[in-house]
């Protein structure tokens, strides 16, 4: 199913909005993912309240909620001991956008009769999805429309639509029928992992339909995981009574109007979801019932400006702006709205690969939370980076169950993929054995404590973490013949390379987490002796067990080839022959797509940044020559098949003086979704490479580092641009950074006082001298 798409980018350049101008069915797959809403629990993708009736293969019009999910088994023909048993993914729950029009007996649908003008219209800074056109109908009475959506960033359980009709050259009869409906069913994912899920035919079973005037509740349960949901709708048509009515798995309320030419007719519908994952089931029902009728009582305009208050707070901290490319400055904030969406602010669940946008990956969560989305929240919206790891603090008993079944006495091993906490990757290779999720687990933690000093956190949950996944290390580790701490059998972040020995990547971001857990113990023995004490109880780490591990740490080994003067992805790769790129058509990538596993296994072939990624998280441990001889090597062989991995080498480009690059790289990721350039975008948005174009000005132009807690500028300006600037929350301080051709200018916005280098040249911020202008002729 690969729909014919066009990219946005024929469409306006506005720096705050994404909008089309026309309906079209080439590209009604790519937009109803970008025009998709989410508030990190709902998303509602954006197919028309109509529906869609245009060739198949063109549509996908699901509705997601993050967190909420089926289960079933997974069969192995050939099954092993401890492989992942279970897999969870997220449903397409029932749509309740649905709202049917019809006039004088024809249905609107913007592919029968004429479409006149058409605009449809997000604008960033609103969170309202506004739609507006003209209609004739095949008899030929023509309606204005203008609809507005909206998905409740304050209320996670809530969205609402108000639809208001205008009758241009008739009076007469309109009917408006307002539904939710039951019947739907997820994608099937094929051969291509990044599609969907591996089920077919429905997973949630009608078990009640509720009506009370203009209420409409579908109670639903699914199969295996055992919960209940809600979705309910409850409409409203000002002067007009509602009509309840059921169809199989759909219902909802009929409203037949008496239209007068020239006067708009306004339906406005509000929608929740509540399930069993959440609350008690006996409660759901009620708590819908409230949360819509406060909605309505509130109205539509009230929730418009409450979701433009939520957005002006998180502009407020998250903006980033750049003077001199408007298709940039579109796809940057593009990318952050879309976090903002995503990202499960309860806890309870997390940000998954394509957020709530389509089922691609199925709702699963990866290691793409921490590395590459984490320092986005945290240094723009830090209490969303602490939920972010709440969930995994709320995952720690799966963790350790996990481990049990891997073998390991002690500690514990957070899934590859998961939404639940359980390991759901079926496939080991590139998954299980990707035990780096540990690592990384453990520095968006150590990230977390250096720019909050959140130390009650770290008392509370954030040692527990760090003690037992380090655990694992000394678990798989041993010391080879010359007394090297070895870690074998693990897959790195790049999947074109798999189960190999010392993998660098692994090892010094082990060596790092063995470091952290050592010191953060002493720390908290010292001067917070009772949680202390409370964690070791519970985990029944000694000083004994700690002194293993720094002694594992100062021996890891790191594979260095001294001939190329280069860090070796892992002990075999550059043994092995390098693929054969000259001889691959275009047509062949992505390459997990065209061939097997272990043909690419064989060759010195990445899919993505890998020892290139160590160099940006462990920058202090490079030197920049080092930096620039990895780049140099691992460029050449990397296919960047994964949307993870531009951001990376753009950073590390702009790092090592390779501006162009750094750019070019730098574009590839920060439109990846608006320009399709992956060409699967209508499965839903990749989250990681939004957060990675955060990282890139960042990370990447600004040259901003933390390392132990110690922050650093190295800014350049491309070409194109005449400034940039972000701001950055650090340790109680909020410092706007902006640069342009000639100064880069550091503002103190919040906090008593920041320190930082800018090129190794020291400077305090404090509020009595909150600003410091440096000139970047230098550097020129
Ligand atoms: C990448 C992984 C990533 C996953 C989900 C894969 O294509 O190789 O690193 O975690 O996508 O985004």
């Amino acid at each position: 199913m690969q729909p014919s798409t066009s990219p946005l980018s024929t469409l306006p350049l506005d720096p705050w909005c994404i909008r089309e101008t026309a309906f079209d069915t080439a590209s009604h797959f790519l937009r109803e993912t970008l025009f998709a809403l989410g508030n990190g629990y709902i998303g509602l993708r954006g197919t028309g309240e109509e529906g869609y009736t245009g060739p198949a293969g063109t549509s996908l019009d699901g509705t997601y909620l993050n967190g909420f999910y089926e289960s079933e088994p997974i069969v192995y023909p050939e099954s092993a001991f401890a492989l992942a048993k279970t897999n969870q993914f997220m449903l397409n729950v029932p749509n309740a956008k649905g709202i049917a029009i019809e006039i004088d007996g024809a249905r609107f649908d913007p592919l029968t009769g004429t479409l006149g003008r058409y605009e449809r219209e997000l604008d960033l800074r609103t969170g309202v999805l506004v739609r507006s056109l003209e209609w004739t109908a095949p008899g030929g009475k023509r309606i204005a429309l203008r609809s507005r959506r909206v998905v409740s960033f304050a209320n996670k359980h809530l969205f609402a639509i108000e639809v208001e009709l205008t009758p241009l050259n008739f009076s007469g009869r309109i009917t408006l029928r307002s539904f939710v409906d039951g019947a739907v069913k997820n994608q099937e994912a094929g051969d291509d992992p990044r599609v969907g899920s591996a089920v077919s035919g429905p997973a949630l079973q009608t078990v009640a339909v509720e009506q009370d005037g203009a209420f409409s509740a579908l109670v639903q349960r699914t199969h295996n995981s055992g919960f209940t949901l809600v979705s309910a709708i409850r409409s409203v048509v000002e002067g007009v009574d509602a009509d309840a009515w059921q169809e199989g798995q759909r219902a909802g309320q009929t409203f037949v109007c008496t239209a007068v030419e020239g006067q708009p007719l306004r339906l406005t519908k509000y929608g929740s979801y509540h399930s069993s994952r959440d609350y008690p089931e006996g409660e759901l029902l009620a708590r819908a019932q409230e949360t819509l009728t406060d909605a309505q009582a509130a109205g539509f305009e009230a929730l418009c400006a409450s979701q433009a208050a939520f957005l002006a707070d998180f502009w407020a901290g998250a903006d980033v702006e750049i003077l001199g490319d408007d298709a940039l400055q579109q796809g940057i904030r593009f990318n952050e709205y879309h976090l903002l969406q995503s990202v499960g602010r309860d806890g309870r669940t997390n940000i998954a690969a394509k957020g709530v946008t389509g089922e691609g990956y199925e709702g699963h969560y990866f290691w793409d939370t921490e590395i590459y989305i984490f320092p986005f929240f945290l240094y723009s919206k830090p209490e969303i980076a602490r939920k972010l790891l709440e969930y995994r603090y709320a995952g720690l008993p799966q963790a350790r169950e996990r481990a049990r079944q891997m073998s390991h006495a002690k500690g514990a091993l957070y899934p590859w993929r998961t939404i639940a906490g359980g390991e759901c990757s079926a496939y080991f290779p590139a998954g299980t054995a990707q035990y780096h999720i540990n690592a990384d687990i453990a520095y968006s933690i150590k990230s977390y404590y250096e720019a909050t000093g959140d130390l009650d956190y770290m008392a509370q949950a954030g040692l527990e973490i760090v003690l037992e996944t380090a655990r694992i290390w000394i678990g798989i580790g041993s010391d080879d013949r010359e007394g090297r701490f070895c870690i074998n059998e693990v897959t790195g972040p790049d999947e074109y390379t798999a189960l190999v020995n010392n993998n660098y990547y692994t090892n010094a971001m082990a060596r790092m987490h063995l470091r952290f857990a050592a010191d953060m113990a002493d720390q908290l023995a010292r001067e917070r002796a009772g949680d202390f004490a409370r964690v070791a109880a519970a985990t029944g780490v000694t000083s004994e067990e700690i002194a293993v591990w720094r002694d594992a740490a100062a021996r890891m080994h790191l594979p260095y080839d001294g001939k190329l003067g280069i860090h070796e992805q892992d002990d075999s790769f550059l043994s092995k022959k390098v693929w054969d790129f000259a001889n691959t058509p275009k047509e062949n990538y992505p390459l997990l797509l065209n061939y097997h596993p272990m043909v690419i296994y064989r060759h010195q072939v990445c899919k993505q940044a890998d020892v290139v990624l160590a160099l940006l998280l462990l920058s202090n441990e490079f030197t920049l020559e080092d930096k620039r001889r990895d780049f140099d090597y691992y460029e050449a062989v990397t296919t960047h098949d994964s949307s993870l991995s531009s951001c990376i080498f753009s950073i590390i480009a702009s790092e090592v003086g390779y501006h162009d690059k750094a750019y070019d790289y730098f574009m590839e990721t920060a439109r990846l979704d608006l320009d399709d350039t992956h060409g699967n975008t209508h499965y839903g948005v990749h989250t990681a490479a939004m957060a990675g174009t955060w990282m890139g000005v960042a990370y990447g132009f600004a040259g901003m580092r933390v390392s132990d807690g110690a922050l650093r500028f190295a800014p350049t300006l491309p070409r194109k641009w005449q400034h940039y600037q972000f701001k950055i929350q650090l340790r109680g301080a909020q410092l706007q950074v902006r640069v342009s051709g000639q100064v880069a200018e550091y503002t103190l916005l919040a906090g008593d006082a920041l320190d930082f280098t800018h090129f190794g040249q020291e400077v305090a911020l404090t509020r009595s001298a909150p600003a410091a202008r440096i000139s970047m002729e230098a550097q020129a």
